[in-house]
């Protein structure tokens, strides 16, 4: 079995950070949300994976390399314009040959694994195997229809009126069947390629379609409040050590991971916190639910429930929750600022301030 990895895509939901990274990089828990989805395929027993990637793909090429580093073996395939994740599988095809493939999101997290459901593809091998997940409201989401059996009846991709609550959730196993079908349909309203026009497809063929349902945590990261919820969830299983240093004037409580090379001095991290490498936290409060990532500087600041990307500088802040702050970002009281702020904001930011 091989791997298609989707990696394309604008990530407009996630604006500003979109506009400099893809989205599949952004970090949860310090770890980039494609780098989970590797090892998951991994986990699988998968290791050639190709990897579908748009305009962003210097950075993530930079980011994954070959794989080796996570034991697989990565090839990367070009798409020009996001024209839909069927799309993405005519891409693919001289890469995936007549081989059953998992075709995995790179923005979805289904950090419990996907192995079992693997095992019964790969026992009865349908022509699709679907992972779907019970939700609140599928509306914005494919959506699966099942009989009595348990067999899959109908998909209909973000229904207005959804007859079911099981919502696909980015992962699909397939055998080559599925080639016929991508080339069959056509581009849906929002002009794109549906997988789940193409699995649909399959279906009206006589087809077996099978659905699995996830009882895990899932999280898609496209926008920003999922990916704090995402980034919570994951500290909850954070491996506390503290392998940089910390003074004695310095508490830490519960679940903390401070990375090598990290200082923390006369601070106190609420866990569960990581700090990464090479960061420096001095006279602050972190956490608890707080990522911040390598290369920081955080001075006389409170910080919880948010994520600090690489090389980001916060000082003199006594208040900050719920944040997402980007690479290299300086966030910190000024020498000519009193009651009022100084802000220099980029496009599509969102910034809330206390009344
Ligand atoms: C895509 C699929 C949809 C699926 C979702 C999961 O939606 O088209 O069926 O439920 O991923 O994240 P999109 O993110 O392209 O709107």
């Amino acid at each position: 079995m091989k791997a298609l990895v989707l990696s394309g895509g604008s990530g407009t939901r996630l604006r500003p950070f979109s506009y400099s990274m893809p989205k599949q990089l952004i970090p949860i828990a310090n770890k980039p949300v494609l780098e989970y989805v590797l090892e998951d395929v991994k986990a699988l027993g998968v290791t050639e994976i190709g990897i579908i990637v748009g305009s962003w793909a210097p950075q993530i090429e930079e980011a994954i390399g070959d794989g080796s580093r996570l034991g697989v073996r990565v090839t990367y395939i070009p798409q020009d314009a996001p024209l839909g994740l069927a799309h993405c599988v005519t891409l693919a095809k001289p890469f995936l040959g007549d081989d059953d493939f998992v075709m995995y999101l790179g923005d979805n997290m289904l950090p419990e694994g996907t192995a079992d459901i693997a095992g019964e593809f790969r026992a009865g091998r349908p022509a699709a195997q679907i992972v779907v997940h019970k939700v609140a409201d599928p509306r914005a989401l494919g959506v699966a229809e099942l009989d009595t059996e348990g067999r899959v009846t109908r998909l209909v991709e973000k229904p207005e009126e959804p007859k079911s609550d099981l919502a696909l959730i980015g992962v699909y196993f397939f055998t080559s069947e599925i080639h016929r079908a991508v080339a069959s349909i056509s581009p849906s309203a929002r002009g794109e390629l549906e997988i789940t026009d193409a699995i649909q497809w399959l279906l009206d063929d006589g087809a077996e379609i099978k659905a699995s349902e996830y009882q895990g945590y899932w999280k898609d990261t496209g926008r920003t409040d999922d990916v704090l919820e995402c980034n919570r969830y994951l500290l909850g299983s954070l491996r506390p050590a503290v392998l940089g240093e910390c003074d004695d004037a310095s508490r830490l409580i519960g679940e903390v991971r401070i990375e090598a090379g990290a200082r923390v001095v006369r601070s106190r991290i609420e866990g569960p916190a990581v700090v990464g490498a090479g960061s420096v936290v001095e006279d602050s409060h972190i956490g608890p639910d707080t990522a911040i990532g390598q290369g920081c500087t955080l001075r006389d600041t409170r910080i919880r429930d948010s994520i600090v990307l690489d090389g980001a500088t916060i000082s003199g802040v006594p208040g900050i929750q719920g944040s997402i702050i980007g690479r290299n970002a300086t966030v910190g009281a000024g020498a000519h600022v009193d009651t009022y702020h100084r802000l220099v904001v980029g496009d599509h930011t969102r910034i809330e301030v206390a009344a």
